[in-house]
C-alpha cells in the first residue's frame, strides 16, 4: 500500500506538525517505511526530527537546480526519511508560479513515491496551504486537524 497524507490548515499553531511528526514515527513503529516531507519553512518539522534547519537543501533546491527529490532524503532520529524544510521554502509557491511548472510537486513524489508505504506532508499556515498540500495530487485523505 502506496499513501501520501497532506496535514494542512490555514490556522497557525493547530497541531500540523506535531501531527506530521507523530504520525510519522507511529507508522514507522509499525515497521512502514515513511517519508516526511517538511513543506513549511519555519522548519519545525525538520528540527523534530533532528535533522537541522537551513542546512540543507529542500524542495526550493529541486525546482530552482533540478535537483531530484530523492538527493534530498534525510534520515530522522526516530526511524523515518524526511526532506528537511527551511527558509528558502517561501520561494517556492511563487517560483512554481512564474516558471509555469505546475505540478511540479505532484512529479518529484511519484519519483520516489514506491520507495515508501506513508508519505506525510507538513504544511505552512497559509490560506494557500491546504492548496499546497493538494497539489501534490496524489493523496487519498487529507486531515486538518481541528482548531
Ligand atoms: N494535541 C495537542 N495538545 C496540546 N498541545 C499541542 C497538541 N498538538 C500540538 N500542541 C502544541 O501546540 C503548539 C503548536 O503545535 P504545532 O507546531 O504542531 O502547530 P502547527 O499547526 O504546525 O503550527 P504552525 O502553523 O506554526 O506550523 C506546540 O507548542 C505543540 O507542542
Ligand atoms: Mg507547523
Amino acid at each position: 500500500m502506496n499513501r501520501t497524507i497532506s496535514v494542512a490548515n490555514q490556522k497557525g499553531g493547530v497541531g500540523k506538525t506535531t501531527t506530521a511528526v507523530n504520525l510519522s514515527a507511529a507508522l514507522a513503529r509499525t515497521k512502514r517505511k515513511v517519508l516526511l516531507i517538511d513543506l513549511d519553512s519555519q522548519g519545525n518539522a525538520t528540527s523534530a526530527c533532528g535533522v537541522v534547519k537551513n542546512q540543507h537543501p529542500t524542495l526550493y533546491t529541486s525546482l530552482f537546480e533540478d535537483v531530484p527529490i530523492n538527493n534530498l532524503v534525510e534520515r530522522g532520529k526516530e526511524g523515518f526519511s524526511m526532506v528537511p524544510g527551511g527558509q528558502d521554502l517561501i520561494a517556492l509557491e511563487v517560483g512554481i508560479r512564474d516558471q509555469g511548472k505546475q505540478g511540479f510537486l505532484t512529479n518529484q513524489i511519484k519519483l520516489i513515491k514506491d520507495q515508501y508505504d506513508f508519505i506525510i506532508i507538513d504544511t505552512p499556515p497559509n490560506p494557500q496551504s491546504a492548496y499546497l498540500g493538494s497539489s501534490f495530487g496524489l493523496y487519498r485523505n487529507h486531515y486538518p486537524p481541528s482548531v
